[in-house]
């Protein structure tokens, strides 16, 4: 047994007596390629990992609902007739959660239980979207309403939008409702149709922490996407997902300088992820590492939403020319995590190097992972 899912079990039973009536999960994730695309109806690459948020419940008889964290105080203690938002913090995710499932007319029923994760926060590896799926799930198991992966993850993003007041796309809640084992997926994010999308025989993914996180990523990202809307209504049309490299060519000398390299980033991590999906259905793990590499400039010099931190990590991994086939910044930016593509028979010395060219670089300790691709939210 997973040992979070024996800590939940473990906790659950001293506390209430008895064994929970469920066991629900629900992964992190780390994006491959496809990033600041999403919330301009784009395409998006990532896979849920193996670090997940675990909640152990049984129902109440009751509307009330009462989550005790082993990481986090104070517990969630509110009823479904009286939701309000108090100070802020984690519990607001499980109260938003549960307004947006009732926005939607789904009937819920009260209940109780006990969680731990081992998703560091503020890392840019979704634990928020973690928790508010795991969450989902466990209203899910009591309340007897099926499980609409596509619907949930539409949820969470309403949930965090609205209640929360953080203005993320739909990757990170649809990855964390959808993920499959051994898989990164291919999501159009207009649509909400996903792909399979093998790994390379013989790689593995790395998730590098540069142990630095930043302030101010909302406001910059809410920027970025302001920022791509008003290149989208230069070009008229809904989202920047639907102008072609050939259109943004013949256009840009008329774009300001600005919104031309914002545009100019969305537009071709767009491409670069539809190539990357051909590149992983032809098992080649050459051409995906240099999509990876692509992206990273990218996202550095256009869409400049990376950091001091994250171009040093990624320096070091790319320099690791036996072992990696390519790196770059995930999630957000700004701090947090890169990801890497690497030959997993060379993943453990490739993280040892790695840590020790970026402390020598950064004076830094980072947290590598060599991570496994999970399966997205479930009843265990
Ligand atoms: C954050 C958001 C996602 C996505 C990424 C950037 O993780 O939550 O919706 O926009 O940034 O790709």
């Amino acid at each position: 047994m997973p040992p979070l899912k024996e800590r939940v079990l473990n906790e659950f039973t001293a506390r209430f007596g008895e064994r929970p009536s469920h066991i629900v999960r629900a992964p992190g994730r780390v994006n491959l390629i496809g990033e600041h695309t999403d919330y301009n109806d784009g395409f998006v690459l990532p896979m849920a990992i193996d670090r997940t948020i675990w909640i152990a419940l049984r129902p109440r008889s009751d509307r009330r609902v009462m989550l005790h964290s082993l990481d986090l105080q104070p517990a969630a203690d509110f009823s479904l007739d009286n939701l309000k938002h108090s100070e802020g913090g984690w519990t607001e995710y499980v109260k938003g959660m549960a307004w947006a499932l009732q926005g939607a007319n789904l009937a819920l029923r009260g209940w109780e239980g006990v969680s731990a994760g081992d998703i560091p926060v503020g890392a840019g590896l979704s634990s928020s979207a973690a928790l508010e799926l795991a969450v989902a799930r466990a209203f899910a198991a009591v309340s007897g309403f099926t499980w609409e992966p596509a619907q949930m993850a539409r949820l969470a993003q309403l949930a965090e939008n609205k209640w929360v007041g953080v203005n993320c796309g739909i990757m990170d809640q649809m990855i964390s409702a959808a993920g499959k084992a051994g898989h990164a997926l291919l999501i159009d994010c207009r649509t909400l149709d996903t792909t399979l999308a093998p790994l390379p025989p013989g790689t593995a993914v790395v998730i590098m922490d540069t142990a630095t996180r930043r302030g101010l990523v909302d406001s910059a990202y809410n920027e970025r996407r302001s920022q791509c809307e008003t290149a989208a209504r230069f070009f008229a049309v809904p989202a920047l997902r639907d102008v072609s490299l050939e259109t943004f060519a013949a256009h840009a000398a008329e774009l300001d300088d600005l919104t031309r390299q914002r545009a100019r980033h969305v537009i071709s991590e767009n491409q670069r992820t539809l190539d990357a999906m051909t590149a992983m259905r032809q098992y080649d793990a050459n051409s995906l590492g240099q999509l990876i590499n692509a992206s990273h400039a990218s996202l550095r010099d256009d869409f400049a939403v990376s950091s001091l931190e994250l171009n040093q990590i990624v320096d070091c991994a790319q320099r690791q020319t036996d072992a990696c086939f390519g790196a770059r910044m995930t999630g957000a930016g700004f701090g947090g995590c890169a990801v890497a593509l690497v030959q997993d028979s060379s993943a453990q010395a490739f993280a040892a190097a790695v840590a020790a060219c970026y402390q020598a670089a950064s004076g830094l300790q980072p947290n590598i992972y060599i991570c496994q691709p999970a399966d997205g939210a479930s009843e265990e």
